[in-house]
C-alpha cells in the first residue's frame, strides 16, 4: 500500500517537474493552502484544472477550480461563492480532524466539509475537475461535484435538490436567480426565482405545450441527469441533447449563464477560448425576469432592456432591478389615471383577471377601477379579450409584429408622454466568447468568429444564421411503445420507429422502384410497402455526401416529430445509396387542390394555413433543433384524408449542402417565386426565409391562383404576379375600401368565406413577404395570431 502510494507520489513528482510546475494534485491530511504564496495550487494530474484561490478583486477571494488553460482561468466550482474571503490571511487548512476548513483572515470559519473525525487522509484533484477527500482505501468521502454552482462537467450528475445557479452577473461568482434544477412534477426547469417573482420559462410556459410536448415525462422521480464525455446530456425526464461537437477528446462545461440561458462551451484549447456548442433559448428575450420588473426586453439586433417612457431604471448599472414609474402607485380617484399605450409590447403573466368578450372601452375601465390593475392588454381577434395585470414583468416587445400592444395605467397628464422617449440600453455582451453552434464540419472548416452581439442577432432572427439544422439535441427516448395523443394542439408523441433499412429491403417494398410518385429538385419518390404492411414513400437521394454525417443528420431529422410534418421512418446507407423512408401520405399535395377544379374550400384553406405555420413554427422554434426548411411551397405541403397538411422534404437541404468549401449554402436552394429576395442578395439566410415563402403559399391560397409565376408586361419587362398582387392588395387597403376583401379572395368560393379570418390571412401574407426580413414576423407569431381567428 505505502509503496503504491510513494510510486504515486514519485510519478506525479516527475510529472509535475517535467513541466515545471511545483504544483500538486493532491493534499495529504494536515497541510494547508494559504493564499499569500501564490504558487500553493492543487492541479489535476493532466493539468486541465487547477484548485487554489482565486482572486476576482483585490480584497475578494475564493476558494475555486477552474480550467488552467482557459483564457480567462474559466471557474468551474467555488467552495464560498457568496462569501469571497480577504486577500491576505485566509487559507484553506485540511485539519487533522478530517474537516477541510475556509478561514477568513480573523480565523472566521467560511465554508468546511462534512469529513470532521473520518478516516479521510488526502484531497486530490481529479481530471474530471472534481475534487476529493479520500481515505486510505480510495473511498471518496466528500466530492466537490456534490455542491455544484453554476456548471455541471461532464461525468458530473445533476440530482434531485441540487440546482445549477447562475452568477449574479457577468465575471461575478455571487448566485443570481436563475436555475436549472427539477421541479416538484420531475421535470428538468430553467426558472427565473426573484426576490419579487418566481416563474419557469423553459420548457416554455405557453399553455398550450404539455410536458409531452417537449419530448419530456413527468413520471419518472429518479431526478438524475449527466453531462458525459462525448457532450451528451441525458436526464430521467427523457430529455436529451448534444453538443454540436459531439464527440470525445473536447473540454466541455454546461453553465447557467448569468443571463438565465443555459449554454455548453466546448474550449478550444489552441487559443483558450470557449466556443457555445448548445444552448436552451434561442430567443433571449423569452427568458424571464431579466429586465425586471416594469422592464421591456426588445426582440431586435442585440438583446435590449428599456423602461416604458417616462420611467427611469432602478439601478442603471443592472438592468435586471427593472424600471421606476415617475409616480407612486396611487388607488384613488379613478379620474385621475390614463392609459400610456406600449404597442408591439405585452407582459407575461401575472394577470389579474381575464374577460371576454368585452368591448375595449369596457376593458379600460375594468382596470381603470380595479386598485390592483396596473396595466391591461386588449386583443380584437373576434369577441375581443381583456387581459388585466397585477404586475409588470417579463416585459418583451416584437417591434414588427402589430398583434399587441400594452395599456399602463399613469396619472393623468402622463400618457401624453412621446412614444419616441423609449429609454433602451443594450445588456452587457461578452465578446470574448465565440459561438460556434453549428455542425461539426462547421467546427473544422468555418474559422469565423461569431460575436455574441451577432449570436443574439442572429438569436432574435430565428436563431439561425447560415446553418440549416443546429444540433441542439434531439430525443431518442421517446416512449417505445406510449401512444399519446394531445388533441388540443395537435402535437403528438409516437413511438419512435426510426431504423435503418438495406438496400434489399427497399428494393423488394417498392417492387424494384415500380411506382414514382413524385420528382422534385432532390430525388424521385417511391411508393413502397414494408414487410408489417405500412404503406411507405421512398425518396432516392441523387448528390450526397459522407456517409457518417448522412447518418447523424438523418437520424436527427428523423427524431422530429410533429403531426405537421411528414414523418421519417428511416433511412438506408449502403455504397452509394442513400434513401430516405417516409410515411406515406394519402391525399394531394396542395398545389393540386388550390390550381384545379377540386380546389379546397375555405374552413380547409384556413385549416391548412395554420397547419403549415405549426410545422413550420415547430421546426424554427419548438423542436430544438432549428431547421430552415428552404424550400416551402405547395408541392411540398401534402394533405391527410381529414385535409391536415403535412410538410415534406424539410432538413434536407442540410445534406445537400454538405461538402462544400465552407458550410454556408454553396447553391440556392428554393423553388423560383417562393424565393425570399435574400438569396439573390447574397445575404445570410435564416428561418425568415420560409416565412417570405409561407407568405406567398398563403396569399396564393387566399387568392386561389399561383402568383408565383411571372407575367410579361409589354413584351418584355418581367413582373411576378405577386409583386402586382401586393401593390394591388395594398392600394386597396389604404383606401379603407372595407370591401377590399371581397375583391381578393379567390372568386370560385362566390364568397363563402370568414372575412374576419380572410383579412387577417392576407394581411399576414403581405408582412411575410416584406423584402426586409426583419420586417417579417415569426412563425410562432403567426401560429398565435391564426388561433385566435381559428373559430370565426
Ligand atoms: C457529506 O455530505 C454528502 C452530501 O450530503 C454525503 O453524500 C456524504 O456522505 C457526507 N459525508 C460524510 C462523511 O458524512
Ligand atoms: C428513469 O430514469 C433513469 C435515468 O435516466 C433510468 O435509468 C430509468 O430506467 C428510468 N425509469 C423509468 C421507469 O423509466
Ligand atoms: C482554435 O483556435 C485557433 C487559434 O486561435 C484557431 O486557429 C482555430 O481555428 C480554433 N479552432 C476552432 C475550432 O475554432
Ligand atoms: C413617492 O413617495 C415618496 C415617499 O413616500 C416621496 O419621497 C416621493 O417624492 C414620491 N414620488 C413621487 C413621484 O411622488
Ligand atoms: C374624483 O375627482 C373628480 C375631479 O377631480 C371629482 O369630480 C369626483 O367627485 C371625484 N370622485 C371621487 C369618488 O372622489
Ligand atoms: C373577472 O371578470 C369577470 C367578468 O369578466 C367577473 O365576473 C369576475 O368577478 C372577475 N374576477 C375577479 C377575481 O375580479
Amino acid at each position: 500500500m505505502t509503496t503504491t502510494f510513494l510510486l504515486l507520489l514519485l510519478c506525479s513528482f516527475i510529472k509535475s517537474s517535467a513541466s515545471k510546475r511545483t504544483n500538486q494534485d493532491h493534499l495529504p491530511r494536515g497541510s494547508s493552502l494559504s493564499i499569500d504564496e501564490n504558487s500553493q495550487l492543487l492541479t489535476s494530474s493532466d493539468n486541465t484544472f487547477t484548485c487554489g484561490f482565486y482572486s476576482f478583486q483585490t480584497n475578494a477571494h475564493w476558494f475555486a477550480i477552474w480550467f488552467t488553460n482557459s483564457k480567462d482561468r474559466t471557474v468551474v466550482w467555488t467552495a464560498n461563492r457568496n462569501t469571497p474571503v480577504n486577500g491576505h490571511g485566509s487559507k484553506v487548512t485540511f485539519q487533522r480532524d478530517g474537516a477541510m476548513v475556509l478561514t477568513d483572515v480573523n480565523g472566521m470559519v467560511v465554508w468546511q466539509t462534512n469529513t470532521t473525525s473520518t478516516d479521510v487522509n488526502r484531497a486530490v484533484l481529479l481530471n474530471t475537475g472534481n475534487l476529493v477527500l479520500k481515505n486510505r482505501k480510495g473511498q471518496i468521502l466528500w466530492q466537490s461535484f456534490d455542491y455544484p454552482t453554476d456548471t455541471l462537467l461532464p461525468s458530473q450528475t445533476l440530482t434531485k435538490s441540487k440546482s445549477l445557479i447562475s452568477a449574479s452577473r457577468k465575471g461575478s461568482f455571487q448566485s443570481g436567480y436563475f436555475s436549472l434544477n427539477y421541479n416538484s412534477n420531475n421535470v428538468l426547469t430553467l426558472s427565473y426565482d426573484g426576490p419579487e417573482i418566481s416563474s419557469v420559462y423553459w420548457p416554455s410556459p405557453n399553455p398550450s405545450f404539455s410536458v409531452w410536448d417537449y419530448g419530456r415525462t413527468s413520471y419518472n422521480s429518479s431526478r438524475i441527469a449527466v453531462f458525459d464525455g462525448m457532450g451528451v446530456f441525458i436526464s430521467s425526464d427523457r430529455w436529451r441533447f448534444s453538443a454540436s461537437d459531439m464527440g470525445f477528446g473536447i473540454k466541455r462545461r454546461l453553465t447557467m449563464d448569468y443571463d438565465g440561458n443555459l449554454r455548453v462551451y466546448s474550449l478550444n484549447e489552441s487559443s483558450g477560448l470557449w466556443l457555445i456548442t448548445w444552448q436552451a433559448i434561442a430567443q433571449p428575450c423569452n427568458v424571464h425576469g431579466i429586465c425586471g420588473r416594469n422592464g421591456i426586453c426588445t426582440h431586435g439586433e442585440k438583446l435590449e432592456c428599456s423602461c416604458p417612457p417616462g420611467y427611469e431604471w432602478s439601478d442603471p448599472t443592472d438592468l435586471t432591478q427593472g424600471c421606476m414609474p415617475p409616480f407612486n402607485k396611487t388607488c384613488g380617484n379613478s379620474t385621475s389615471f390614463g392609459f400610456l399605450e406600449l404597442p408591439h409590447t405585452d407582459y407575461y403573466g401575472f394577470d389579474l383577471n381575464f374577460s371576454s368578450p368585452i368591448s375595449f372601452e369596457a376593458c379600460r375601465d375594468l382596470c381603470l377601477e380595479d386598485c390592483s390593475c396596473e396595466a391591461y392588454n386588449y386583443r380584437l381577434t373576434g369577441e375581443g379579450f381583456c387581459f388585466t395585470k397585477s404586475a409588470l414583468f417579463n416585459g418583451y416587445r416584437y417591434p414588427y409584429f402589430p398583434a399587441v400592444t400594452i395599456y399602463l395605467k399613469v396619472p393623468k397628464g402622463m400618457e401624453t408622454q412621446e412614444p419616441a422617449s423609449i429609454l433602451t440600453t443594450s445588456l452587457d455582451a461578452c465578446s470574448d466568447v465565440t459561438v460556434m453552434v453549428g455542425s461539426p464540419s462547421m467546427y473544422e472548416s468555418s474559422a469565423r468568429k461569431v460575436k455574441w452581439v451577432y449570436l443574439y442577432s442572429f438569436a432574435i432572427a430565428i436563431g439561425v444564421v447560415e446553418v440549416l439544422i443546429i444540433v441542439l439535441g434531439w430525443w431518442l427516448f421517446y416512449g417505445r411503445n406510449a401512444l399519446l395523443v394531445s388533441l388540443e394542439d395537435g402535437y403528438r408523441m409516437i413511438s419512435s420507429q426510426f431504423r435503418g433499412f438495406s438496400y434489399q429491403e427497399l428494393t423488394k417494398a417498392t417492387q424494384n422502384f415500380k411506382v414514382e410518385i413524385g420528382r422534385g429538385g432532390s430525388g424521385a419518390v417511391y411508393k413502397g410497402i414494408l414487410e408489417d404492411e405500412r404503406v411507405v414513400a421512398v425518396k432516392r437521394l441523387g448528390d450526397v455526401t459522407g456517409g457518417g454525417e448522412f447518418w447523424a443528420e438523418v437520424s436527427t431529422i428523423g427524431q422530429i416529430n410533429h403531426m405537421n410534418l411528414v414523418r421519417m421512418w428511416g433511412f438506408c446507407l449502403e455504397k452509394k445509396h442513400r434513401l430516405i423512408v417516409y410515411e406515406y401520405v394519402e391525399n394531394l399535395s396542395l398545389d393540386k387542390r388550390l390550381f384545379s377544379s377540386s380546389f379546397l374550400q375555405w374552413k380547409e384553406r384556413f385549416k391548412v394555413a395554420i397547419g403549415i405555420a405549426k410545422g413550420l413554427a415547430y421546426l424554427h422554434h419548438e423542436c430544438l433543433e432549428w431547421v430552415i426548411h428552404c424550400d416551402v411551397k405547395p408541392e411540398n405541403i401534402l394533405l391527410d384524408h381529414a385535409f391536415e397538411p403535412k410538410i415534406a422534404d424539410f432538413g434536407l437541404a442540410k445534406l445537400f449542402e454538405r461538402g462544400g468549401q465552407n458550410s454556408e449554402f454553396t447553391r440556392v436552394r428554393g423553388t423560383k417565386g417562393y424565393m425570399a429576395p435574400e438569396w439573390a442578395h447574397n445575404l445570410p439566410i435564416t428561418a425568415k426565409v420560409d416565412v417570405y415563402s409561407y407568405g406567398v403559399v398563403v396569399l396564393e391560397m387566399a387568392r386561389g391562383i399561383r402568383l408565383s409565376s411571372m407575367i410579361v408586361h409589354d413584351g418584355e419587362e418581367e413582373e411576378s404576379e405577386l409583386m402586382r398582387f401586393i401593390k394591388v392588395t395594398k392600394t386597396m387597403i389604404q383606401k379603407e375600401n372595407t370591401l377590399w376583401i371581397e375583391d381578393i379572395i379567390d372568386p370560385r368560393l362566390e364568397g363563402l368565406f370568414s372575412r374576419q379570418q380572410a383579412a387577417k390571412l392576407v394581411e399576414i401574407g403581405l408582412s411575410c413577404v416584406e423584402n426586409d426580413r426583419n420586417k417579417r414576423p415569426t412563425m410562432d407569431s403567426i401560429v398565435q395570431v391564426l388561433i385566435d381567428c381559428e373559430f370565426e
